[in-house]
């Protein structure tokens, strides 16, 4: 049993927590879209723009080996964060999107036509688009995973998808728009069986539970820093090295090269063949920070939080007539979707603003999934570290005044 943590405390590291929005005092519960950022963060990224800036990897100068130090110092914090030994592992992308997209685009190249990629029907845009883009240039099958009414990927019909021509599956941890959790093991082995590789998006599950890639098996990871208390503009994505240097580059130009002529050009091995040009140090700096913020509080500890508060509000959203809640996995997170009968989603979430009251609605970039549970959208309140049971209460307080607004 993980420890408690005290909302309390770690909402005095949250500046952004202490204003008030239409004369209320702000509860924030739209985490899943992005999560607020300590003041160490922000102090740490001060600190390097005011004092340490500099470019990395090109100087030969004191600022610029610093500079160099403190980035690939991050590095090394953000892959110890995902069980990786081995830095050079570690790839720095502008969030999980810009993963996804390096991904498909540098698999994309070995793949030949017929090939198959395995996709599910709760994937995030992001997750879907680059793929379908990939499967029309070049030939390919896509097979979506079904999901059934309670929010849950059929894993049966799944193991029925996969054959020697599947060769990617890419699925998300946590859904972003119901909260469900995925089976990533179960995933990973009957796709390893046929020879697929697996690409894990943890966008939403990289602040909510301890993540070990090792562990899991998957192939690749991505995630964003601005879910994980980090700043916006920084992400990652990680792959088992022998993978990752024998994919061609996804960007090229400076940094990445080991040596140009006129006729040929030869690069790097990783991290530096995917990353392209002047990267976003401070922003890598500041992941770090947020990670060694998260890490004293306890991944254990946050999950266990973070899902108290979410069942307590799915409990007391269910007891509120004309309240139904999209995605009740029996595995799930820190995300309740709800939908009010008769209102529209954007409707409602304007009732919930003026409480105070900051959630998500609309489609969350998950338009098939909205497809198939034949929806516009929801309303989404999403949990972190610093709610506590007086969020709970305001969110419920608020959508019976918009359930009283709407009959
Ligand atoms: N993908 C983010 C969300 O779910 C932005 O809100």
């Amino acid at each position: 049993m993980a420890a408690r943590i005290n909302p309390e405390q770690i909402r005095r590291h949250f500046p952004e927590l202490e204003q008030r929005v239409h004369g209320k005092p702000l509860c924030y519960l739209d985490n899943a879209a992005t999560t607020l950022k300590p003041r160490v963060v922000i102090d740490r990224m001060s600190e390097f723009y005011l004092h340490e800036a500099a470019n990395v990897h090109r100087g030969s100068h004191f600022l610029s080996d610093r500079a160099t130090g403190i980035y690939e110092a991050a590095r090394h914090t953000i892959a110890q964060f995902i069980g990786v030994k081995d830095a050079d592992e570690i790839i720095f992308t502008r969030g999980t999107t810009e993963g996804v997209n390096l991904l498909a685009f540098s698999l994309g190249e070995t793949l030949q036509a017929g090939d198959e990629i395995v996709l599910t029907q709760m994937e995030h845009h992001s997750n879907l688009v680059p793929w379908q883009l990939l499967a029309e240039r070049r030939q390919l099958k896509l097979h979506y995973v079904p999901v059934n009414s309670h929010g849950e990927l059929d894993l049966a019909a799944f193991k029925g998808m996969l054959s020697p021509r599947t060769k990617v599956v890419s699925f998300v941890h946590c859904s972003n728009a119901l909260g469900t959790i995925n089976p990533v093991k179960e995933i990973v082995a009957a796709a390893r069986a046929v020879g697929a590789l697996t690409i894990l998006d943890a966008a939403q599950s990289i602040s909510l539970m301890p993540i070990d890639v090792h562990d899991l098996g998957c192939d690749f990871l991505v995630y964003s820093g601005h879910k994980l208390f980090g700043p916006f503009g920084i992400g990652v994505l990680w792959g088992k090295k022998d993978l990752l240097n024998r994919l061609p580059p996804y960007q090229s130009g400076g940094s990445m090269i080991d040596r140009v002529r006129l006729d040929k050009t030869t690069f790097l091995s990783a991290p530096h063949r995917f990353e392209a040009g002047t990267p976003h140090v401070a922003g890598s700096i500041g992941l770090a920070k947020a990670i060694e913020f998260v890490s004293a509080i306890g991944l254990n500890e946050i999950f266990s939080h973070e899902c108290e508060l979410s069942e307590l509000a799915r409990q007391q959203l269910r007891a509120i007539d004309g309240v139904r809640l999209i995605g009740e996995a029996k595995s799930r997170g820190n995300i309740v979707s709800f939908l009010i009968a008769g209102a529209h989603p954007s409707d409602v979430g304007q009732i919930l603003d003026q409480e105070g009251v900051a959630v998500r609605t609309g489609h969350h970039c998950t338009l098939p999934l909205m497809d198939l549970f034949g929806i516009p959208g929801t309303v989404r309140a999403s949990f972190s570290i610093y709610n506590n049971e007086e969020d709970v209460r305001r969110l419920v307080a608020a959508t019976r005044k918009a359930r009283e607004f709407f009959i």
